[in-house]
């Protein structure tokens, strides 16, 4: 028996297949390696190819005998999703459908799925809990939305089993550093702090300081990837056993602004962190953190690592170079 992890080489996708396999669940990625790494998944079983490609979903889910997915394949650029939004119609939306339709074919029926707290849009309230407004404002967090709902849909038509993480901030690396996140095309703020303070790429920008937070600047929930990955086989584990169908938010309940993550990075650098303050980006909104006491009730789950551990184990990570 396996479990079947699509992007399983991609930065959360590797993480989780990792684990998986320490505690003994037999994996097979299926990836097009247009991101991610084969490196990453450290000689985990890898068949290239596309989510889009149902008999080759089929025939992966029956060599492997696969009982259960974890859906991680998508695109994910909040930005190129307003420039460039057709792929990510096909790609997450219809590739999703596509999926489903393979793994039904060949029998599977569980699957856990990778959404985003971007699902929320702008919050009215914080903490944010899974009763919240569904309220994406950019292409990539409504196809999130519309993949919940096609797996929904699939659980209502199909008797498709589903468990829904709606992560919050992912970063960090692997606490011993042997796999972590590409800063090469990210947007986002942990690996561009990083990469500030260890190459001479200059000034990390500071999207405004004017917002009504503690220190002025954006709050976000950052959740340590190996703590996302804990929560993937949490939920598979509910799923073996019968779990109702869930949607849960994944994040520590903490808000951390952006002044205090790279106060945070200094101290571990043991030097400032070339920054500038710049004007905010379009559609941040400056509060975003979860209520995450349903994943704690259901799954069992909880965030064990703190601001310290995501910070270090970047460091370390990109420190290698
Ligand atoms: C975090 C904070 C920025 C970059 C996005 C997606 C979300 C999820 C995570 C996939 C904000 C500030 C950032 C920079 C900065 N991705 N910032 N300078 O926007 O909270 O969430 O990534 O699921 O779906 O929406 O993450 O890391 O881009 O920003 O000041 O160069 O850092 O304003 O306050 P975000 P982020």
């Amino acid at each position: 028996m396996a479990v079947l992890v699509t992007g399983g080489a991609g930065y959360i996708g590797s993480h989780t297949v990792r684990r998986l396999r320490e505690a003994g669940v037999d994996t097979v990625v299926l990836d097009t390696l247009e991101r991610g790494s084969r490196e990453a998944l450290l000689g985990a079983p890898l068949v290239v190819g596309s989510i889009a490609d149902e008999a080759l979903v089929t025939e992966v889910c029956r060599e492997h005998d696969v009982t259960a997915v974890v859906h991680f394949a998508a695109h994910k650029s909040v930005g190129d999703s307003m420039v460039d939004p057709g792929p990510y119609w096909t790609n997450n939306v219809q590739g999703t459908v596509h999926l489903i339709e393979g793994m039904l074919a060949a029998g599977v029926r569980n699957i856990v799925f990778s959404s985003s707290a971007a699902v929320y849009g702008s919050p009215e309230q914080v903490p944010i809990t899974e009763g919240a407004p569904i309220r994406p404002e950019n292409v990539y967090a409504e196809t999130k939305a519309m993949m919940e709902r096609v797996i929904d849909w699939y659980g209502t038509t199909s008797g498709l089993r589903w468990a829904s993480l709606r992560y919050f901030n992912a970063a960090g690396a692997s606490t011993d550093s042997v796999i972590g996140e590409d800063w090469s095309s990210t947007t986002n703020l942990v690996p561009l702090v990083m990469r500030a303070a260890l190459t001479d790429v200059g000034p990390v920008d500071v999207f405004g300081t004017d917002f009504d937070t503690p220190d002025g600047s954006g709050v976000r929930d950052y959740i340590h990837v190996e703590d996302l990955a804990e929560a993937h086989l949490a939920a598979l584990r509910y799923l073996e056993a019968d779990g109702e169908n869930l949607t849960v938010n994944l994040g520590t309940g903490n808000g951390t602004s952006v002044l205090e993550i790279l106060a945070m990075t200094a101290e571990i650098h043991g030097a400032e962190v070339p920054h500038r303050i710049s004007g905010r980006r379009l559609g941040d909104p400056a509060t975003v953190y979860a209520d995450s006491t349903l994943a704690g009730r259901t799954l069992g789950w909880t965030a064990t690592r703190g601001l310290r551990e995501i910070i270090s184990s970047a460091y370390a990570w990109y420190r290698q170079g």
